[in-house]
């Protein structure tokens, strides 16, 4: 069930804001587990690495390239790197993005435009450089990480720019999957909620959480129905789903892994 053997997985932002585990280092791990050859990006390297040493440990492949995803000759190299030495694309998976706070009053230009960058441009460029193989193929499968900020209101926090972004993300996915659904490919989103992954410590505490972590990690547990944040494992088993061949009649959709939030407060 939900193996991935022989299969090439190009996958973007693999390793992690801090320690442990975030979305994109334990996909890329769970792709390996199940028999795919992981092609990573990440602009730091050697979190990157951190990643691709894992699944070397475990014996599986990972190569690493570095690569800023807003940058779309970076990302053109990154692919022709993948194809010169895995010689197709079977799947994607843009996993990099990240939130910063501000309602359009307080939030600079400067940043609105990193952010639309970092979590929409970023997932425009992959595609742009990896469909055309994926065409050329007959076959492929792209899977993007948006987030229950493009979906539902944040709880009091505003979000102005990561809510409008990842929207975007969901909403070009379905676009995506519909232009490529007679061409072999599908298109579909993980929509992750409240996910505890070293980004709560290594960026939420200092962000909002007044530097407590303890008391943001308690507020974010109680918010959700099941009782607590998920974590990085979560998004990876709903990705490798999605890139799977159990879920070849799934496209232009999305699976929502948030342990009730948003049918909570939708
Ligand atoms: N952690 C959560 O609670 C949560 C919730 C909902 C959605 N998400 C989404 O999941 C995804 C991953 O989140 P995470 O918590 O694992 O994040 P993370 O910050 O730990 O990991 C993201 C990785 O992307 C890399 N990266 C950042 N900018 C990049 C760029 N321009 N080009 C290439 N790589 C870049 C970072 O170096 C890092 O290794 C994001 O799209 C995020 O919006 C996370």
């Amino acid at each position: 069930m939900l193996r991935l053997d022989n299969k090439i997985a190009f996958i973007t932002g693999i390793g992690s804001v801090g320690e442990g585990w975030g979305n994109g280092r334990a996909t890329a791990t769970l792709f390996a587990r199940q028999g795919a050859v992981v092609f990573g990006t990440d602009i730091n390297p050697a979190a990157a690495d951190t990643t691709a040493a894992t699944i070397a440990a475990e014996g599986g492949v990972c190569a690493v390239q570095r690569c800023d995803g807003t940058d779309s000759d970076a990302v053109a190299e990154a692919v022709k790197a993948c194809l010169a030495r895995f010689g197709r694309i079977d799947i994607l998976v843009n996993n990099v993005g990240g939130s910063a706070p501000g309602d359009p009053v307080s939030m600079d230009e400067a940043v609105w435009d990193m952010q639309m960058d970092l979590n929409l441009k970023t997932v425009f460029l992959t595609c742009k450089h990896i469909l055309p193989v994926m065409q050329a193929q007959g076959a492929g499968v792209v899977v993007n990480v948006a987030s229950v900020a493009g979906i539902r209101d944040q709880l009091g926090r505003d979000y102005i720019a990561y809510a409008a972004s990842k929207a975007g993300v969901i909403r070009m996915s379905k676009a995506i999957a519909m232009s490529n659904a007679k061409k072999g490919i599908r298109c579909n989103t993980v929509v992750p909620g409240l996910m505890h992954t070293p980004l709560v410590e290594a960026r939420l505490v200092r962000q909002i959480g007044g530097n407590d972590a303890e008391k943001l990690i308690a507020e974010r547990n109680a918010r959700v129905p099941l009782g607590k944040m998920g974590d990085a494992w979560d998004v990876a088993h709903a990705v490798l789903f999605l890139a799977s061949d159990e879920a070849k009649y799934i496209t232009a959709t999305e699976i929502v892994v948030d342990g009730g939030v948003t049918a909570a407060r939708p």
